[in-house]
């Protein structure tokens, strides 16, 4: 068992090209017509069909959910039904929905009314954070006169650690903002104490939490880990581009926001939000629950879709493990002369598939372009860029080749690029 824990559990090779037939374009360019291995999906994940399909499908309708002809009243079924689907996905029982065009907007608002409403003289945040977290907690902050206290990262695991984030929660906290899991290290946070530890300090403590980089890779819980604000983006989560997903707690909900007047106070939808979108959401949690349905024969689709979400991390350790470590016959990261594996924490179990690695012989921007030129899609995350810097400033590096597979990809995928990382390694 503890060897599953670390090493991971690949999919059969059966269920994995199963798998890989249900997205698009895993194994090719279709605007080139070439060959390649897709490495980017921190960047925008590889595309579940059936959420695209089904999005081209209900965006056909020009029917308003809200008005009284039959497709109209069906369409508003299919969107209470995804809003049922979104709650699955974090196992909310209470509280409200928010959606907007991007996972940004929802955390800009959702930061936004919690640091204008709650009282509390200062802000705690991490810098680790995505710019959206970042900047929506300095930006309000500063409006409001709040202090803003930054933890530090952990150079080790690549994450943050409960202490440096609780040492600055204090009972004057009016808000912690923390991000799950690094888009630049993989790491994933110890959310459960993080929220325990500063709870104790302060009871009645906010607490915001992106986990745009988590959803695609992990199960979320928010019985588990009640938090007031959580988003996503379903594009980094085999879904469509042009929206942001998010939850707020009861009383978090209830503060005042933009909305309109007659609306319930707990409402956050404003506008008509597409019912494509919410279609393509219901599509992303009927496939994780198939997925689930080959482990597991519940009929509870929340049991579902954590089975599903615990398979894509195993299998997706098991390509972390094969990529750090090879095999008998194909070195892997760990042993390839000249590259280098950045924040490369031994217990993998603790990471998400991100991996930041560098060359002796060329730099990030040299290197991503070496690998497309092999057919590889990679990302440089550098300190010039806004995304990157104040990570990688903290972490003491200046730059990274970032590397994001997801569960579609196997173990050939793995081995092809090990081979052109060896290959690229000595240029
Ligand atoms: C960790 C994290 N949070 C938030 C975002 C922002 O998502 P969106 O592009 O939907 O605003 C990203 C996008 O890269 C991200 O990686």
């Amino acid at each position: 068992m503890n060897v599953i824990i670390n090493q991971g559990l690949l999919f059969d090779e059966e269920l994995s090209k199963e798998i890989k037939e249900l997205f698009y374009h895993v194994d090719e360019d279709p605007i080139l017509n070439k060959k390649r291995i897709f490495f980017d999906n921190a960047g925008g994940s590889l595309r579940l069909k059936k959420a695209n399909n089904t999005f081209k499908k209900f965006d056909e309708l020009p029917d308003c959910p809200e008005h009284s002809n039959y497709t109209a009243k069906w369409l508003l079924e299919v969107q209470e039904k995804a809003y049922k689907d979104i709650r699955t996905i974090f196992n909310a029982k209470s509280g409200s929905i928010v959606t907007s065009l991007t996972a940004s907007m929802v955390i800009f608002e959702i930061t936004r009314a919690i640091i204008e409403n709650v009282p509390g003289t200062n802000v705690v945040t991490t810098a680790l954070e995505h710019p959206s977290a970042y900047d929506s907690v300095v930006f309000y902050a500063k409006k409001m006169g709040k202090e803003v206290r930054v933890a530090n990262t952990n150079p080790i695991t690549g994450g943050v650690d409960v202490n440096e984030i609780a040492k600055l929660v204090d009972k004057d906290t009016c808000l912690l903002s923390f991000i799950y899991a690094s888009n630049i290290s993989g790491a994933i946070l110890d959310v459960e104490s993080i929220v325990n530890e500063c709870r104790k300090i302060n009871p009645n403590l906010y607490i915001i939490v992106d986990s745009v980089q988590h959803m695609p890779h992990g199960v979320v819980d928010l019985e588990r880990t009640p938090v007031d604000g959580i988003n996503f983006a379903p594009y980094k989560f085999f879904g469509t581009r042009g929206f942001g997903v998010g939850y707020m707690s009861e009383r978090a909900a209830k503060l005042p926001h933009n909305k309109l007047i007659a609306k319930p106070a707990e409402e956050w939808e404003l506008g008509s939000p597409a019912p494509s979108q919410f279609a393509s959401i219901s599509e992303i949690v009927n496939y994780v629950c198939w997925l689930g349905s080959k482990f597991n024969n519940s009929k509870d689709r929340r049991e579902l879709y954590v089975e599903g979400m615990n398979r894509i991390s195993l299998h997706e350790r098991a390509l972390m493990y094969r990529m750090l470590n090879g095999s008998d016959k194909i070195e892997g990261l760990r042993n390839i002369q000249g590259v280098k594996v950045y924040l490369d924490y031994e217990e993998l179990s603790k990471r998400d598939l991100i991996m930041a690695i560098g060359f002796e012989n060329i730099d990030c921007v040299s290197a991503v372009a070496e690998y497309e030129k092999r057919g590889i899609i990679t990302f440089e995350r550098i300190a010039s860029s806004l995304y990157s810097k104040r990570m990688l400033d903290s972490f003491g590096i200046q730059g990274v080749v970032r590397i994001s597979p997801i569960h579609c990809h196997d173990i050939n995928d793995i081995d092809q690029f090990l081979n052109i990382t060896k290959e690229i390694s000595s240029l």
